[in-house]
């Protein structure tokens, strides 16, 4: 498999600086090496430059958002580095904060409106990052990339038009624990699949992703995951600005990752809100290297797999 690295070191749609790190950290932790040695060709096409900001900087009528030009510079030269990257192998985008997938999901989404494919999306996060430009109370951009990749109203001549939208009934999130009250709202009329870390203790994790495979490989479609280092509990994952208890043990992270290599489903990854400022020794960095490496076909004993050759 070709894997090609976009970093994306994006930090203003965070609540704090640090983020701007999370590339270099992966490249430090030896994520390149860890793929070549699976076996893969990696195509690292370095960092992305945010387009210049245009001014005059838009203003938007919530004063609490924060960097909305620079978001929007930054959507813009992420989907367009993704978009060329073109949907062959697998795409790895290395954040930089969440409002990184703003971009890689315009730019997926742009891939398969060309190639005809239906695109799906598992985001794996403590929070839904479905909030508008209206409904943030924040106003940290890291809190919208789903909603508008979705096509929510209100983001027009904010954020770059998208060239086509995400449909919110192909989006499975897995890991809730933090939804604001306009979120969840607009994440239950949005149609979208919804796990909460209940439904993960009820049921297991297994069935839950189980259901959304069987259902994007019933489709023919392919799969964009955007995962959050939130989405991991605290003390296995401290390097993220917005820690939640209660999040996903590493041994729940392997077998999604596992899983979804065997799907043979998966065509783009984010790796979203690192700040390496906030590690322990890297281990946050080397979780998420070795959490790649079991997407990529990493395995304690053989097995059959429809996974990344
Ligand atoms: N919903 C909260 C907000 O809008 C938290 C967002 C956290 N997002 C993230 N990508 N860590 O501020
Ligand atoms: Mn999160
Ligand atoms: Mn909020
Ligand atoms: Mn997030």
């Amino acid at each position: 498999t070709i894997c090609n690295i976009i970093g994306a070191p994006v930090e203003d749609g965070a609540g704090r600086p640090g983020c701007i790190m999370g590339p270099a950290a992966y490249r430090t932790a030896g994520l390149a090496q860890t793929i070549a040695e699976l076996g893969h060709t990696v195509i690292d096409h370095g960092d992305v430059q945010p387009a210049a900001i245009a001014p005059p900087p838009m203003a938007h009528p919530n004063p609490a958002i924060r960097n909305l030009p620079e978001i929007a510079a930054w959507t813009t030269a992420i989907a367009d580095a993704v978009w060329r990257a073109g949907d062959a192998g697998l795409t790895i985008c290395l954040g930089g904060d969440h409002s990184l997938s703003a971009g890689s999901l315009a730019g997926r989404a742009h891939l398969c409106a060309q190639s005809g494919r239906k695109l799906f999306v598992l985001w794996l996060d403590a929070h839904t990052d479905f909030h508008t430009l209206d409904s943030s109370v924040s106003g940290n951009l890291h809190g919208v990339p789903l909603a508008y990749a979705c096509g929510l109203p209100g983001f027009s001549g904010y954020l770059p038009d998208l060239q086509a939208r995400i449909d919110p009934a192909n989006v499975c999130l897995i890991g809730l624990r933090s939804v604001d009250v306009d979120e969840r709202r607009a994440i239950a009329r949005s149609g979208a699949i919804t796990h909460d870390m209940r439904a993960i203790d009820e049921y297991g994790l297994a069935p839950l992703l189980r259901a959304f495979l069987e259902q994007v490989a019933a489709a023919g479609g392919v799969l964009h995951v955007s995962l959050d280092v939130d989405f991991l509990d605290p003390g296995v994952a401290p390097a993220v600005g917005t820690t939640v208890p209660g999040g996903a043990t590493v041994r729940e992270a392997h077998l999604i990752m596992e899983m979804l290599c065997d799907s043979g489903l998966v065509g783009s990854l984010d790796l979203a809100e690192l700040n390496p400022f906030l590690d322990e020794r890297g281990r946050t960095a080397t979780l998420m290297v070795d959490l790649v490496a079991s997407l990529l076909g990493r395995r304690v004993l053989d097995r059959p797999t429809r996974g990344f050759t």
